[in-house]
């Protein structure tokens, strides 16, 4: 193509270092430079090498998240400075991940990339928790939502095309619009006691799980005071979280193993 660098944009997955593929870990330690966003654990941060250079675009100082041209910009500036670079996204850079945007960009300067696909936080948090997104029985389908509309556009969803009982809902990005989200679920037609799941920080030491039912989910969640990232599933697969868990079960014993240490 040209004698520019090099972009592989590479998912991270959902937290569990562990849960980075091979070629993921390969491409960390090929890289001249790692450009990674604020859903990259620090854990997956630990595995790049020392000397390897780090450009973070998850936050400018005042908190306020870099736009997403400037990312562009920063990531097609560098690939022209003829470095081999890693784009690293939290879960799978095309599922919600603006990847596309991204590579689009890339596709302009005629910079040469290539599309490392990453576990995704909808199945991360599903086998942390407990709950198969299908179930023979339960669910037929699956469908991934986004619960947040950019500049907090008004949520324009086709509630009647998505309350179908049959269909297990995953929704990303959608705390701050969840009491929006259940009710609309609901006036939509959608029972309101299908068992609905919030999940905080999905498969990491940190995971916190709230189970509870469409009408009753905000207030759960607002007791137990989770916070981004959050993961919304809802429909009846979330049935199976207690019977199927063996994650927040195994978390709960080693905090139970810590206090003890401590106390004795
Ligand atoms: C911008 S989207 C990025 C999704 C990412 N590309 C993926 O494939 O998982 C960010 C949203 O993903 C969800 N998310 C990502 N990681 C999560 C985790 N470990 N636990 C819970 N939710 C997570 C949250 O809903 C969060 O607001």
């Amino acid at each position: 193509m040209n004698n520019h660098g090099f972009v592989s944009l590479v998912g991270a997955g959902p937290g569990d270092p562990e849960l980075m593929t091979l070629k993921a870990l390969r491409l960390l330690q090929e890289a001249d430079i790692v450009v990674y966003d604020r859903l990259v654990s620090s854990e997956i941060l630990d595995m790049i090498p020392t000397g390897v250079s780090r450009v973070s675009v998850g936050k400018e100082v005042g908190k306020h998240c870099v736009p997403q041209e400037q990312i562009n910009e920063t990531i097609v500036n560098l690939a022209k400075a003829g470095r081999r670079i890693v784009r690293l996204k939290g879960g799978d850079p095309y599922t919600f991940g603006r990847g596309g945007e991204e590579v689009l960009a890339l596709k302009q300067h005629h910079i040469a990339f290539e599309v490392v696909p990453g576990i995704t936080a909808a199945s991360g948090c599903s086998a942390y928790s407990g709950i198969p997104l299908t179930h023979r029985g339960l669910s037929r389908s699956v469908r991934l939502i986004t619960g947040h509309f950019k500049n907090d556009e008004p949520l324009d969803i086709n509630w009647h095309y998505v309350a179908d009982p049959d269909c297990t809902l995953v929704i990303y990005m959608g705390l701050s619009n969840l009491s929006q989200i259940c009710n609309s679920l609901i006036e939509a037609g959608l029972s309101a006691s299908t068992p609905a799941a919030a999940i905080e920080n999905g498969t990491t030491k940190s995971q916190q799980r709230v189970l509870s039912r469409l009408d009753q989910l905000q207030s759960d969640v607002n007791q137990s005071g989770l916070k981004a990232p959050v993961m919304i599933i809802i429909g009846e697969v979330v049935s199976l979280a207690e019977e199927l868990d063996w994650f927040q079960c195994a978390l709960q014993e080693s905090d139970f193993v810590e206090d003890t240490a401590v106390l004795s």
